[in-house]
């Protein structure tokens, strides 16, 4: 097994520290650091755009692990990039063509990632998997972080990881919504290898971020 990679999201931060904070999860040994930017359309709520991206990016040797919830995200897939986005990852529902959005991504040499809605069915990227790197399972409807984990996206995390094995396919699954440190053991033994968390790794332990990091690793 891949070992275990924590994906913090930003979107739990002090948005008035921004970049300390970064640092504060550079320090705590975040794999990745996870951005989610939404624009009011796609999901009710409005984030962060490329600038700001950039701005943080400039001072972080971390991967950007970035969550476009935009629509329609193929014109700004190249705004996002050149930002500074190593992961790019899009919803199905929030393009009017998958593989020219994937291709796009390839094209500017940026890892691509599809994320799927608790709603939206596996088969809907099944014929995109040998093309996607990551794909990346809502456990929560997206728009808001400190939701509730919805437990049966569990069996759409095995669902994939089945299909994975099947067709020794490569790609990661990460989890993204509502994850503590109970239900991170269930989504790891369902086959997710990257967790996203924003409110456990800020709020627990008295945002003692390196341990709460550590813990959401252990399977
Ligand atoms: C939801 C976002 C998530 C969320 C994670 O739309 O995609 O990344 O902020 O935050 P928590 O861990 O608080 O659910
Ligand atoms: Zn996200």
């Amino acid at each position: 097994m891949k070992k275990i990679q924590v994906s913090p999201s930003i979107l739990a931060a002090d948005f008035s520290q921004l970049g300390n904070e970064i640092k504060r999860l550079e320090k705590g040994g975040a794999d990745l650091i996870h951005v989610d930017v939404m624009d009011g359309h796609f999901v009710p709520n409005l984030t962060i755009g490329p600038p700001v991206i950039k701005a943080l990016k400039k001072n972080c040797s971390i991967k950007f692990d970035v969550h476009l919830m935009i629509s329609p995200v193929h014109k700004y897939i190249e705004a996002y990039s050149d930002a500074g986005a190593d992961i790019i990852t899009i919803h199905p529902e929030a393009t009017d063509n998958l593989s020219a959005s994937i291709s796009k991504i390839k094209e500017l040499k940026k890892k691509v990632g599809v994320s799927l809605n608790p709603e939206t069915k596996v088969s809907i990227i099944k014929e995109h998997l040998e093309q996607i790197d990551l794909v990346l399972i809502m456990s929560v409807n997206p728009g808001f972080g400190g939701q509730k984990f919805m437990p049966e996206v569990l069996k759409k995390i095995e669902e994939l990881k089945n299909i994975k094995i099947k067709n020794s396919l490569n790609f990661d699954i990460e989890v993204d919504g509502g994850i503590n440190f109970k239900n991170s053991k269930d989504v790891i033994k369902a086959g997710a290898n990257i967790l996203v968390s924003g409110t456990t790794i800020f709020k627990e332990s008295n945002g003692n971020i390196k341990k709460n990091i550590e813990e959401l690793r252990i399977p």
